[in-house]
């Protein structure tokens, strides 16, 4: 990249990893093995995360309705999370990274929720990449606990219904304290949101590839990296402001 596209670099880029079924499916192998080579390609968009400077990596790894799939692959999942993480995390806290995960995790096995309060401990301080994962995550669940939070607070009388207002709706909602969202990329082929970030991407832009994620490497992030910097992201206003303005 030149030195003029790195100064419209996302700061978030949120990633819907799909793909794996059918990039196994392609070979003739069992489904886990995609989902397998799909951990080999988010170590490698780690990587250039981190040589770009962009500053948040957040990926869809495991929906809330995911659990509707067969008992086989979701268990197959759960013990691919807990390996990979133990794998991984070593390198990844050597390289600085912040690992954090979304989602309502008490749904998953005591194992795999010690694995991921080991890891956010261990990395915590870190000031490198903040990569979060969202796990048994929604957005639809994200705005029903927020809202769930709100009401609990009006009836015990700790909040008046006129403190509402988006600000603090969004105070509430996981990454509220991170920057939102610049970049969406869904790889797979879909055009969907898929209960993703509902709230989170109200002005994100959204890149779809048809590349499935096991083959989405460094180069194909380059791609969506370049259509992101040819965007002109108006937030509401003009094509005049923007130019006046510069990047918010
Ligand atoms: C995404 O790949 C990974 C998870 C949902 C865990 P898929 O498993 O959805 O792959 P396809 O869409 O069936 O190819
Ligand atoms: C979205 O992919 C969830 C993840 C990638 C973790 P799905 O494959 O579950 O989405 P749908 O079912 O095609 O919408
Ligand atoms: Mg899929």
């Amino acid at each position: 990249m030149t030195q003029s596209d790195h100064a419209i670099m996302p700061r978030h880029v949120v990633i819907i990893m799909d793909g794996n079924g059918r990039w196994a499916k392609k070979r003739g192998l069992p489904r886990i093995a995609g989902h397998k080579a799909g951990v080999n390609s988010l170590r490698k968009i780690v990587q250039q995360c981190a040589k770009n400077n962009i500053g948040v990596l957040t990926v869809y790894a495991f929906s809330s309705e995911n659990w509707k799939r067969p008992e086989t692959e979701v268990s197959h999942l759960l013990k691919l999370f807990i390996s990979s993480l133990q794998k991984e995390i070593d390198d990844l806290h050597k390289n600085n990274v912040n690992l954090r995960f979304i989602g309502d995790c008490t749904a998953f096995p005591q194992s795999l929720q010690a694995s991921i309060n080991a890891a956010h401990e261990l990395t915590r301080d870190n000031i490198g990449l903040k990569l979060n994962v969202a796990i048994n995550y929604g957005g639809r669940w994200d705005i029903t606990e927020a809202s769930k939070k709100i009401a609990t607070d009006i009836k015990s009388g700790e909040l008046a219904v006129e403190q509402v207002d988006e600000k603090f709706m969004a105070s509430l909602m996981c990454l509220s304290d991170l920057p939102e969202p610049d970049l969406f990329i869904r790889t797979g082929g879909e055009r969907r949101i898929s209960n993703f970030l509902l709230w989170q991407i109200a002005y994100t832009e959204l890149y779809f590839c048809d590349c499935l994620w096991p083959d989405f490497d460094e180069s194909e992030f380059e791609i969506a990296l370049q259509w992101f910097a040819s965007r002109e992201r108006r937030f509401g206003g003009i094509t005049e402001q923007v130019e006046n303005a510069g990047r918010p």
